[in-house]
């Protein structure tokens, strides 16, 4: 792998510092990748699917990815790489040199307060699937049935001093990749852990098969109910496309940030698109069998994957050794999508303020963690404290993936859209007079009418 490079001669402006770059194409690629995919497809979207009835969430969250999440990682990325700074500093930069006013920066903060807050939960869940591999290590889900499952997954909810010390390894551990670096860390990081996680995910898919419920788990996914959907639906598949593809919240604007010129972006977008989405199909293929061969409900919630699981782990053979590859990779997933979201801040940090880059993860880190810790007591503890009617875990969620995120994306495409120069933006995206037909309608029109029509619709 090639060594970082610091590129403070070439970019050097004003006070803030310019840091290093991928190290490949690939490297970015298998990064952005690891970014998106992660408890979003494999934790989130399975619950979300049942809340919302199945096929009809599916359907509208497809044409989500490929309308208006594809453009939006485009743009993002374009405006990252641009800018090569962290997203605040970036969309100033770009915005002046364009010619544009300073309001544009709200972007990039909005989007950084969004990534410091979903880190904030997201680290808990990780924990639960830290807390759940130790389960599966020490044979817990041996003979397990539906009663004791459940049991075993509140009892992990009730208990604020087990949550917390899982969410502080959940956040050690990202910390710590994060501290080493975007070459070093991030992008060997991940190059381990992605492959992984294909394999074992359609080890899954293939004892599904043998359930007996594999076609109804087929049919649920694919054949929609379309009476299923409302606009609460159609807010809440836009919501988890944003989060699911890691936009909306300076990500992928920090992300694109550590790129060279010479990266083909549109093509780079379509294959972390595919990819997260097919790992999250390939999950939904994996986690309903199970759930109908057992007459488990699909609508139950945040613990779907927690509670139906471990009775499959516990009844077939070689459950125990599935069981903590499952929730290894589950762990591996999350880690390469919990370091993406303290990078922002931490870019930030390191080149706005005199610390370095180790000084500039732990601040970011502990002040997650902190905040995690508000997240975890909404399960016991604080499960009474509500804040316009919601828990600080439901509202830390509820706040970022149906507002904070569309509204940032929204942002980014319009800037890149109506606000940058075309000719300019033509050249980055390296499209020819079709492709670039096709970017303009898309950018311009589909994908900002489409976030303010299920904004509109849902208020
Ligand atoms: N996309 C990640 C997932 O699906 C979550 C994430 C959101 C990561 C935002 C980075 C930024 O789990």
């Amino acid at each position: 792998m090639a060594a970082i490079e610091t590129a403070s001669g070439a970019h050097a402006m004003g006070a803030v510092k310019v840091h290093d770059h991928w190290s490949s194409r690939i490297g970015f690629i298998i990064a952005a990748v690891g970014s998106a995919v992660g408890l979003g497809n494999i934790w989130k979207f399975p619950y979300m699917v049942g809340q919302s009835g199945g096929a009809a969430f599916v359907l509208v969250y497809l044409g989500c990815i490929a309308l208006i999440g594809l453009p939006i990682i485009i743009a993002e990325w374009l405006i990252g790489r641009r800018g090569q700074k962290n997203p605040i500093n970036t969309m100033a930069e770009v915005a002046r040199a364009n010619g544009r006013g300073r309001g544009w920066v709200l972007i990039g903060a909005g989007g950084t307060l969004a990534a410091f807050l979903i880190l904030s939960f997201y680290s808990v869940i990780g924990g639960w699937a830290l807390a759940y591999l130790a389960e599966a290590g020490a044979g817990s889900f041996t003979g397990i049935d539906k009663d004791s499952a459940a049991t075993l997954f509140s009892g992990l909810l009730a208990n604020p001093g087990r949550l917390l010390a899982w969410h502080s390894v959940f956040m050690l551990l990202t910390v710590g990749v994060v501290a080493m670096g975007v070459s070093t860390g991030l992008e060997r990081a991940t190059k381990l852990m992605m492959p992984a996680l294909g394999v074992i995910l359609l080890v899954m898919v293939g004892y599904g098969t043998t359930t007996g419920s594999f076609g109804a788990a087929v049919d649920y996914l694919f054949t929609p109910d379309w009476s299923k959907l409302d606009s609460g639906v159609v807010l809440a598949a836009l919501g988890h496309a944003f989060f699911t593809l890691s936009l909306g919240m300076g990500v992928m604007i920090a992300y694109g940030s550590y790129l060279r010129q010479d990266i083909d972006l549109v093509r780079a977008a379509a294959t972390v698109a595919v990819a997260d989405t097919t790992i999250a199909l390939t999950a939904g293929l994996a986690i309903f069998p199970i759930v109908f061969a057992n007459g488990l409900d699909p609508s139950s919630g945040p613990g779907l994957v927690f509670v139906t699981l471990p009775l499959t782990f516990g009844k077939i053979a070689g459950g125990l050794v599935l069981g903590v590859l499952f929730f290894a990779l589950l762990i591996f997933a999350a880690l390469t999508s919990s370091i993406s979201l303290l990078e922002p801040v931490v870019e930030l940090l390191e080149e706005r303020t005199p610390m370095g880059r180790i000084a500039s993860s732990v601040v970011a880190g502990l002040a997650t963690w902190a905040l995690g810790i508000g997240a975890l007591l909404s399960f016991n503890a604080w499960s009474d404290v509500l804040i316009f009617g919601q828990n600080i875990f439901d509202l830390l969620d509820k706040l970022t993936s149906k507002f904070m995120l569309p509204a940032c994306g929204l942002g980014a495409i319009v800037f890149v859209a109506w606000f940058l120069d075309r000719e300019s933006v033509r050249k980055d995206l390296d499209l020819g007079p079709v492709g670039f037909g096709i970017w303009n309608v898309l950018a311009r029109y589909v994908a900002p009418a489409g976030v303010i029509a299920v904004f509109w619709g849902s208020l």
